[in-house]
């Protein structure tokens, strides 16, 4: 596709490209400039179900093929998007407005999940599993669910996309999927390398369009999977939905309110470090960014005096230079967000360390007027006390430092006193203090001196609590996406049971 061609994309149905019933269209918007970068149909009801159609009608065929020969159309797309990172990491920096080394690693992080899922058609895909009866042997074997509907996010919109279809399509299921409506051109160039790749008609589809479009999606019984990457609000709406509908599952991964905890034997390059990106890389807009630094008292001072200065130099500015640290955020919305909590932190009386809410005139970037500018807003706030602004999912360069005195069991439950469990960091040199944290931080994703950002596709990667609901993405995507079946052969003309259960037929005559 190429850009700004006057044409109106549309959507990807049962190996065509299908105009749809409805007049509306939508645009996709560069957030650093405020130009249309291109046109979309919107879908309606009837785009949806004619994909729904089509994916239920290709699974028979598609699910008697062998893993190997379902994994050889997913190599076709490794290639392109190997051949294709630094084309497909710059239309990834100007839709979603990330700074180029994360649109090009965005796409990189793609590749590794097809490869990874192509892979893993030559590896077991069950156990062997020993019985209590010398002739009988088990196996714990998996099935595709059938139809999948995925439901991917603007912050990663080639990536995340893989990490739901990759696996998906190699474990035998067919797709539906509905790209984010701020990210259709990636939608559309993931869609032509499918057509390219050659798939059969049906396997993979798809819809351009908004949450209506996903909720019918979502809504309908010919979906046997929900694959939802975004939104807690969305999120749990869609896990209320089709948790109540016996046989469907949704596996669903949401945000976080993450941090970081920097003890009083931390390294501070180190810390300051991982802060530093955890908090401003991608514009604080990753699930997994921080936006809580809980320091211990005696470091306090030094973390404080160093991240500030950081945080006021970080360089904000046009994504496609490199020497960009922040790049725009991905619209006016996610703007007036964060002065909504920036607002609310002042009323709830915190302390403003950094102030780069609205950025001045020489820090926006030449002919760049019409994007959407925020810089850095730290903070320091009571480590202890019911704030809104240190408990809820801002998404934005928003961070709170929280200073804690006593030990690392302390700053561990200032940690956990949120009801988000996505990532999290621990900064220290001592590693009784580092295995304390992994074993009680309430998250998915741990890590020390790191930051709580730049997980790889062969970890699982999911959280707990509010931040997800026990499926995980990436690699473990593939539990959410087979069915289990326990096999258990008998190799005797006789019957023996366990658990010493008897399989004498007793009879009247028999006393
Ligand atoms: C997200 O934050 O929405 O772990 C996904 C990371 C990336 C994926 C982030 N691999 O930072």
């Amino acid at each position: 596709m190429s850009q700004q061609t006057g044409e109106t994309f549309t959507h990807y149905i049962d190996g065509e490209w299908v105009t749809g019933e409805s007049e509306a269209t939508f645009e996709s918007e560069n957030p650093a400039t405020g130009e249309t970068l291109a046109e979309f149909e919107r879908a309606t009801q009837s785009e949806v179900d004619a994909a729904l159609a089509a994916a239920e009608d290709a699974y028979e065929e598609w699910r008697a093929l062998s893993y190997i020969d379902r994994a050889e159309y997913l190599w076709e797309i490794y290639e392109e998007l190997r051949n294709r990172t630094d084309e497909l990491g710059e239309i990834v920096t100007k839709e979603c407005g990330k700074e180029i080394s994360e649109g090009k690693a965005d796409v990189v992080e793609a590749a590794h999940m097809v490869e990874w899922a192509a892979g893993n058609a030559r590896h077991p895909h069950g156990d062997v599993v020993p019985s209590e009866i010398p002739s009988k042997d088990s196996y714990m074997r998996r099935k595709p669910r059938g139809v999948v509907g995925c439901i991917t996010p603007w912050n990663f919109p080639v990536a995340i996309p893989f990490w739901h279809m990759a696996v998906t399509l190699v474990e035998g299921n067919t797709v539906v999927w509905k790209p984010a409506e701020q990210t259709p051109w990636c939608g559309q160039i993931i869609a032509e390398m499918f057509e390219d790749a050659g798939f059969p008609d049906g396997v993979f589809n798809m819809v351009q369009g908004f949450g209506d479009a996903g909720a019918e999606i979502v809504d309908d019984s010919r979906v046997d999977t929900v694959l939802f990457t975004g939104s807690a609000e969305v999120g749990h709406e869609i896990s209320s939905k089709v948790g109540g509908e016996p046989g469907k599952l949704v596996a669903a991964e949401m945000g976080g309110k993450n941090g970081i905890v920097v003890t009083e034997s931390a390294d501070m390059d180190t810390a300051i470090h991982s802060a530093i990106m955890s908090s401003f890389k991608t514009t604080g807009q990753r699930c997994v960014s921080s936006e809580r630094l809980i320091v211990h008292e005696e470091v306090y001072d030094e973390f404080k005096e160093r991240f500030v200065d950081l945080a006021e130099d970080v360089a904000v500015g046009d994504p496609l230079d490199e020497e960009t640290f922040m790049g725009p955020v991905v619209d006016e919305s996610q703007v007036e967000k964060f002065h909504r909590y920036n607002e609310l932190a002042r009323k709830e009386g915190v302390d403003v360390l950094v102030d780069r809410e609205e950025l001045p005139d020489e820090e926006i970037p030449d002919g760049h007027d019409g994007g959407h500018w925020i810089g850095p807003f730290v903070y320091e706030a009571d480590a202890h006390e019911d704030l809104r602004c240190t408990h809820e999912e801002v998404f934005g360069p928003h961070v709170a430092l929280l200073k804690y005195s006593g030990d690392v069991e302390e700053a561990v439950e200032i940690h956990n006193d949120v009801d988000y469990g996505l990532s999290g960091a621990i900064i220290s040199e001592d590693y009784r203090q580092i295995h304390y944290f992994r074993d009680h931080a309430e998250i998915g994703l741990s890590y020390a001196n790191l930051p709580s950002i730049g997980a790889e596709v062969q970890l699982p990667f999911g959280g707990v609590k509010k931040s997800g609901n026990g499926y995980p993405s990436a690699r473990e995507i593939i539990e959410a996406v087979t069915e289990r079946t326990a096999f258990t052969i008998n190799n005797s003309y006789d019957i023996e049971m366990a658990q010493g259960l008897s399989a004498e037929i007793k009879t009247k005559d028999d006393d």
